[in-house]
């Protein structure tokens, strides 16, 4: 078998056609300015990566109290659209395709970077040290009120807004790994009684009034969505959850969405409670565009796509260890592996 499956184009909606099946994965690197605009650095950094058949955008704060982690650049203020701007066009121009990742860490957010109060769908606190520093451990969070997520819902249908303004061609809803999105759709941590609570229906609202809001600005064709059924990080597990993403999943399968794509380190893990792995999960309860993503190899990659398991695949460390991931796959080179000091440099 030759993977040729891996670089035939994919039409991803009537106004998208990607020039192959491999996408970039989103890639937190921390490299954005105090202001949280985008490093000048990151101008060549995702050019270079042009030739996926997409990129998406390492996950972007779409306002300032979402923020985690150091450097993670926003979509909120008019030099963050100007810096943004420079890099969809210099994609643009290798021909290249590029969504933005929106993302709110919810209670993953600190006070530490914020100054403001973190928020959560419920005040149930993640355990464990704030990444990236010494030993700041995470805080309870804020329940949000009602008119709080109804602020919200307007913030992430802005930061869309601002997105196609900075030259983006549609946007990744970061739904997954624990944070803002993701926590109204586990039971551990979204304890609620009002109506984003207490069952699949009620979870599910937060996520399903983001993208209604979203794909009412910018057209469903252009939105996609990242869900981890699994709670695999910043989250633990509860046997209910599954429900709540059977339902949320329904619902999504009905707006016509670009694509869902599997938020998973290692996608070769079976869960019980899905009855499988996370992507065969998404793929057995959707029926549109499924990105598979989580430890893949060219071959397992290939394979996945050929059993229809998913339609595209996204890698994440690769794309760090490898500007030229998709030259090296075709040409059947060495890849790179990847290792932990490449973080610290943005190449
Ligand atoms: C350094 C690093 C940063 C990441 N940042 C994000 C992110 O911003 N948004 C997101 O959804 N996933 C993020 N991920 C997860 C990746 O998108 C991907 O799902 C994961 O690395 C598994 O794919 P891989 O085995 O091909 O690397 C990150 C992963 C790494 C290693």
């Amino acid at each position: 078998m030759n993977e040729e499956n891996l670089f035939q184009k994919y039409k991803l909606s009537d106004s998208l056609e990607l020039n192959n099946r491999i996408i970039m994965a989103p890639l937190t690197r921390c490299f954005a300015s105090e202001d949280l605009v985008p490093n000048k650095l990151a101008i060549p950094y995702y050019e270079k990566r042009a030739d996926a058949g997409l990129i998406i955008s390492e996950a972007t704060l779409i306002r300032k109290d979402g923020q985690g982690y150091p450097g993670t650049p926003g979509i909120y203020t008019q030099s963050q659209i100007d810096a943004w701007s420079e890099i969809t066009k210099a994609v643009h121009q290798k021909g290249g395709k590029i969504f933005l990742q929106l993302w709110h860490c919810g209670r993953v957010a600190h006070t530490f970077y914020t100054n403001q109060p973190t928020l959560a769908p419920s005040a149930v606190k993640v355990e464990g040290r704030v990444p990236r520093t010494k030993d700041l451990q995470y805080e309870m969070p804020k329940e949000l009120q009602i008119a709080e997520i109804k602020q919200l819902v307007v913030d992430y249908q802005t930061s869309a807004k601002n997105a196609i303004q900075a030259g983006f061609d549609g946007v990744e809803i970061h739904g997954a790994n624990g944070y803002l999105i993701d926590q109204f759709l586990h039971y551990s941590s979204n304890t609620r009684a009002d109506s984003y609570g207490g069952n699949p229906k009620n979870m599910s609202r937060f996520c399903l009034e983001v993208i209604d809001a979203i794909c009412s600005e910018i057209g469903s064709d252009k939105v996609g969505i990242r869900l981890s059924p699994a709670a695999y990080f910043n989250m633990d597990t509860n046997p209910l959850d599954p429900d709540v993403f059977k339902h949320l999943l329904s619902e999504i399968d009905k707006r016509n969405l670009a694509y869902i794509h599997s938020g998973i380190f290692d996608d070769s893990v079976e869960y019980d409670y899905l009855e499988g792995n996370v992507t065969s999960f998404l793929r057995k309860n959707y029926k549109g565009t499924v990105i598979g993503a989580g430890s893949y190899t060219k071959q397992s990659a290939s394979l996945a796509i050929s059993e229809h398991k998913m339609d595209l695949i996204a890698f994440g460390r690769p794309f760090i260890a490898n500007s030229d991931l998709v030259e090296k796959l075709k040409t059947n080179q060495e890849i790179t592996p990847y290792t932990d000091v490449m973080l610290m440099e943005l190449v």
